[in-house]
């Protein structure tokens, strides 16, 4: 065992990593994007981009992760590439801006579970209010990043595997369990009818396409080098490849729960007319409460407790990654120590995190003031959308490096530790085609696409 840490387990290892994939990504915003992409075209596009798209790079990220025990950064430096840590230094980048909002999402998220277990069910309506309230969302803002920065302190195996190992299976049981609720209301079949039946003419829509994408990087943590870090502790005797797919297939399987749940329940609150889905980022936030409320007293507030729960649980498996990510970054290069790196960064992002704490409501300014062709927007969103957009060019540059500078003959060596099988593999013909030729081409094209699309 290094003095860095590692995961005592390989399955310490998958539960981290899909812990670090499956967050708000899934459980917030992927049935609210389905909702804006255009329902079950959108869901087709982001599977089918998920497992040709997103599980190569993420192969890539794991193996650039292990063969080199180091950070984004330092993991290039030791590749011998110092030029191309500029793909570390975005990733970093791009992890401190993501945890900055996402910290404030996954307030809110604990904010409401506190809402639900004292009965509060009118919140929904007043989601607005409940967002410019900044001594409330500020507070809760503050209590999940000391809850973030407490495990991340914790190091590698006491801190974060341990948290992974609990929650996750516990996020599993509780989701499935307001699956098989959501069945069980009027109108629930509109709503899986919208969710799964797609229309074919959206297929072709570049913001279908676009977001798509953006979602599937987002959802699954790549692009920005969480998994290059989260590789770094992962032993040589593991299967990269069977890993990648566990969690490729844990974190697409989730988002894909989450959204059989979010539909017949949008649907039973929209008394079936699915036309009238409105999307945005208070989709649960807003329509969720009311469905809880009409359960009735305890058990809306079982429910309801038990669902915000369950996002906050979700919420902090990533928030934890993605500070690990700067974290890992001073620890190695400037030999920091782990808790003093931890105090520091999480006190950096939660200041730069203050603009989209304040720009939901309580500053004019920060709520209205960006502008994005669809017309004006807040400061979270605007940083959520240069994020999604430098996680897809981090991805595209990731493959590239490997294919063409690291070369993939040291890609396939080490992949093949723990997979002694991989070389004369047809996985791994296809993954030099994906790695090659299929990722850096339509990612590069996709690329431009949505920078188009969403900034001009
Ligand atoms: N994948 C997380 C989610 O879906 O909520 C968000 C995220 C975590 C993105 C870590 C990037 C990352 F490095």
């Amino acid at each position: 065992m290094s003095a860095r840490g590692n995961f005592s387990s390989r399955i310490g290892f998958i539960l981290a990593a899909a812990g670090s994939a499956v967050g708000l990504g899934n459980i917030w915003k992927f049935p609210f994007e389905v909702a804006d992409g255009g329902g079950a075209a959108f869901v087709l596009i982001y599977l089918i981009f998920a497992f040709i798209l997103c599980f190569p790079v993420m192969v890539t990220e794991v193996a650039i992760g292990r063969k080199t025990e180091k950070n984004p950064i330092g993991a290039f430096n030791a590749l011998g590439f110092r030029r191309w840590n500029i793909i570390g230094k975005f990733g970093i980048l791009c992890g401190v801006l993501i945890l900055s909002f996402y910290n404030v999402v996954a307030g809110w998220a604990f904010g409401y579970f506190l809402e639900m277990i004292v009965g509060n069910f009118g919140i929904g309506d007043t989601f607005g209010t409940f967002t410019s309230d900044i001594v409330k969302v500020g507070g809760y803002a503050v209590v999940f990043m000391l809850t973030t920065a407490y495990i991340v302190s914790k190091g590698v195996s006491g801190g974060i595997e341990k948290l992974a190992k609990i929650l996750m299976p516990t996020l599993i049981i509780m989701i499935l369990s307001l699956v098989a609720y959501s069945f069980t209301l009027p109108n629930a079949i509109e709503g899986v009818k919208y969710y799964l039946v797609p229309d074919l003419s959206k297929l072709t829509n570049v913001n279908t396409i676009g977001g798509a994408l953006r979602q599937a990087f987002f959802s699954l943590s790549l692009g920005m080098g969480a998994l290059i870090t989260y590789g770094s502790y992962l032993s040589k005797k593991e299967n990269i490849v069977s890993s990648s797919v566990m969690i490729t297939l844990f974190d697409v399987g989730i988002a894909f729960i989450a959204g059989l749940m979010m539909f017949p329940l949008v649907a039973y609150n929209l008394g079936g007319e699915m036309s009238n889905v409105q999307g945005g980022a208070g989709l649960i936030f807003v329509t969720l409460p009311g469905v809880f409320e009409t359960l009735g007293g305890t058990l809306g507030v079982i429910v309801g407790g038990f669902f915000f729960l369950l996002l906050s649980f979700a919420a902090l498996t990533s928030t934890v990654s993605l500070l690990e990510v700067p974290v890992s970054f001073v620890v190695d290069e400037y030999k920091m120590k782990r808790t003093k790196a931890v105090i520091i960064m999480s006190a950096i992002i939660f200041i730069i995190g203050l603009p989209s704490l304040v720009g939901n409501g309580y500053s004019e300014f920060f709520t209205n003031a960006f502008k994005l062709p669809g017309g004006s927007t807040d400061f979270m969103t605007l940083v959520g959308y240069i994020t999604d957009v430098l996680l897809m060019f981090g991805g595209f540059l990731i493959v590239t490096f490997a294919a063409y500078v690291w070369k993939k003959e040291n890609l396939a060596e080490e992949i093949s530790q723990g997979y002694p099988g991989f070389n004369d593999s047809i996985i791994k013909k296809l993954l030099n085609f994906c790695i090659s030729y299929l990722c850096p081409v339509l990612l590069a094209l996709l690329f431009v696409m949505v920078v188009l699309n969403n900034f001009f």
